[in-house]
């Protein structure tokens, strides 16, 4: 089958003004729109920018807004595109580096900013820090994020105040702070306690709605409001 495609064009060091170009591919339908760009950029047009790398919805690389959406190339199959056009366009929110291409290094910064990694207590034991299944299960759907940042560029409260965590920063958070072998829960919960940590969530569900791996990501946040709340005696 054909399929109509319109894609986000802007490249700033040339370009005064984004632009969409149009372009048709002959598809299978169980291929992905992510093969699709890639025969747009092998054998059409070599200029086009976008990323890419595992092709099965592990990397988060190829995440951008398809027919108005924030969803993974490599996550969506040409059959449901059927008689109806493929419009492209980069994350909204962050800077366009050029084409789908955007500058993900503040979003990466949010993440850091949560310390993402686990703060033990005393020496290091010899071997790993175990975990009992119980303690393991309460983590089981935020770990399986892949930082494809489809929730924070899709979150309207993100759009608007460049200083709130947002949704994925915020699920990291949830990792450690219900992680029972951190020894900094206190402290992380104080991070959270503004109106640009937790509280700047207003629960539009949106981050919810658009992530690839079906994390609770909106009920993980009102889980840490909760938590600030019986752990700081808030509220
Ligand atoms: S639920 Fe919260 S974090 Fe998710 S999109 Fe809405 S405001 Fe943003
Ligand atoms: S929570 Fe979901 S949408 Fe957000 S970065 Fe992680 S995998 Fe992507
Ligand atoms: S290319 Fe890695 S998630 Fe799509």
């Amino acid at each position: 089958m054909d399929l109509q495609f319109k894609i986000f064009r802007f490249d700033p060091d040339v370009d005064s003004e984004p632009r969409f170009q149009d372009y048709t591919v002959t598809a299978d339908p169980w291929e992905r729109i992510l093969d699709c760009l890639n025969r747009i950029k092998w054998e059409q047009d070599g200029t086009l920018g976008y990323r890419m790398s595992c092709g099965h919805g592990v990397c988060g690389s190829d995440a951008m807004k398809i027919n108005g959406r924030c969803a993974l190339a490599c996550q969506r199959l040409v059959k449901d595109y059927q008689g109806t056009e493929v419009i492209l366009e980069p994350l909204p929110t962050y800077k366009v580096i050029k084409d789908l291409i955007v500058d993900l290094d503040p979003f990466f910064e949010k993440v850091k900013a949560i310390r993402p990694y686990l703060i033990g207590s005393g020496s290091a034991p010899e071997k790993e820090r175990l975990q009992g299944h119980e303690d393991n299960l309460k983590l089981n759907e935020v770990i399986r994020c892949i930082l494809c940042a489809c929730c924070t560029a899709s979150c309207p409260v993100t759009s608007e105040n460049e200083k709130f965590l947002g949704p994925a920063p915020l699920v990291w958070a949830f990792r450690y702070v219900f992680d029972t072998r951190d020894d900094q829960t206190s402290e992380r919960l104080e991070q959270l306690d503004s109106p640009d940590g937790a509280w700047g969530c207003v629960n539009h569900f949106e981050c919810t709605r658009v992530c690839p791996k079906e994390i609770p990501v909106t009920k993980s946040i009102n889980t840490i409001k909760r938590e600030i709340q019986k752990v700081l005696k808030r509220g």
